[in-house]
């Protein structure tokens, strides 16, 4: 059902008239004029853009730049003023790749970035999809740029059987098979761009889609049944006691060892993260310093791999081995505790 030639003429004349305007895209009428995307930028953003949706990741993104705008700068800059930047986008080890890959651009190649799907792969921290997103998005090398959008198009277009995650090597190639050298970094951003605005994962917009008329998905009349999806297991539950201890206008934090979840981030002080609930008694031994330690409620959060609760558990004081945070930049700490440490400070004791 699916005439490649047609279809990649379709979805490249919606692209050229609905294009999203982004803060690190060159859109298809400047690009056809040979303006060309900052590699620095389309690296940046396609890392953001791994683990959240274009609305969240803009403000990060225009921090970033603001904060370090070329990718030397960013290389020269201290790893814990990086993390905090990065504070909320989740992912950290994301964030230490993205310095390393920084460092090895600025330092082995001049801060110029490898024009290449295959230079870029080989730098470190810099995997095979964004070595394919940067390489067509920045130098419209013919790639295959295949991330969770383009995987449902694909899943949707051609009524892929088989359910996520086992279809993925068959998505894959579907998506290779209508690559071409033509205009590939617009390609890859056109079936970006439908996947999110209107091949949507509930409710597409198939009335609106440049590409319907080529959909094994929408002929069968459900098309939103598309990607299937092997059941979900459930996600374990854990909890937790995490201790907000004030000093005056400060709050004590502790950094997070450099493996493991969160590794490296400042976060506060925690019992560790099990399926039993604690007794307060019991989590209070765990405590930074010994206080008058009062229940100040919870707070739930959700992980890829499990779900969480925190009891909080609150006191004025002080102690050893902890760091001394302003509230006001509390913002550097990871979303779950920051959630927990805004709860913490504002319920009542
Ligand atoms: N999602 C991931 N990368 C993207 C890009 N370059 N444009 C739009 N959405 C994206």
């Amino acid at each position: 059902m699916v005439a490649p030639d047609d279809l990649r003429a379709q979805l490249l004349a919606w692209y050229d008239a609905n294009a999203r305007d982004l803060p690190w895209r060159v859109g298809p009428s400047d690009h056809a004029v040979g303006v060309r995307a900052d590699p620095y930028r389309v690296w940046l953003s396609e890392v953001m853009l791994q683990q959240t949706t274009v609305p969240h990741a803009a403000p990060y993104f225009l921090k970033f730049l603001s904060l370090w705008p070329t990718v030397s700068d960013l290389a020269a800059a201290p790893d814990s003023d990086v993390m905090a930047a990065w504070a909320g986008l989740g992912y950290y080890a994301r964030a230490r790749n993205l310095l390393a890959c920084a460092r090895a651009v600025a330092g082995r190649h001049g801060g110029v970035f490898p024009d290449t799907e295959e230079g870029l792969r080989a730098l470190p921290g810099l995997g095979p999809y964004t070595a394919a997103a940067v390489g067509a998005i920045a130098f419209d090398r013919t790639t295959n740029v295949v991330d969770g959008n383009v995987e449902r198009v694909m899943s949707r277009l051609f009524a892929v059987e088989v359910p996520l995650p086992d279809a993925k090597p068959e998505l894959k190639r579907l998506a290779a098979s209508l690559v071409r050298d033509h205009r590939p970094g617009d390609w890859a951003q056109a079936l970006m761009d439908l996947g999110a605005t209107v091949c949507r994962p509930k409710s597409p917009l198939c009335d609106r889609c440049p590409i319907s008329t080529h959909c094994a998905g929408l002929a069968t009349g459900a098309p939103e049944a598309y990607p299937r999806k092997t059941p979900k297991a459930v996600r374990p539950h854990r909890h937790g006691v995490a201790f907000v201890l004030t000093r005056g206008d400060q709050v004590a934090v502790v950094r997070r060892p450099p493996k493991g979840l969160l590794g490296g981030m400042l976060a506060l002080p925690t019992t560790d993260w099990r399926a039993a609930r604690w007794a307060d008694d019991e989590a209070m031994r765990h405590a930074p310093t010994q206080a008058d330690w009062k229940g100040v409620g919870e707070v739930e959060h959700g992980f890829t791999h499990f779900t969480l609760t925190l009891r909080l558990l609150r006191a004025e004081g002080d102690a050893d081995g902890v760091l001394w945070s302003a509230r006001r930049d509390l913002d550097a700490l990871p979303s779950v505790f920051l959630k927990a440490a805004r709860a913490g400070l504002t319920n009542l004791i």
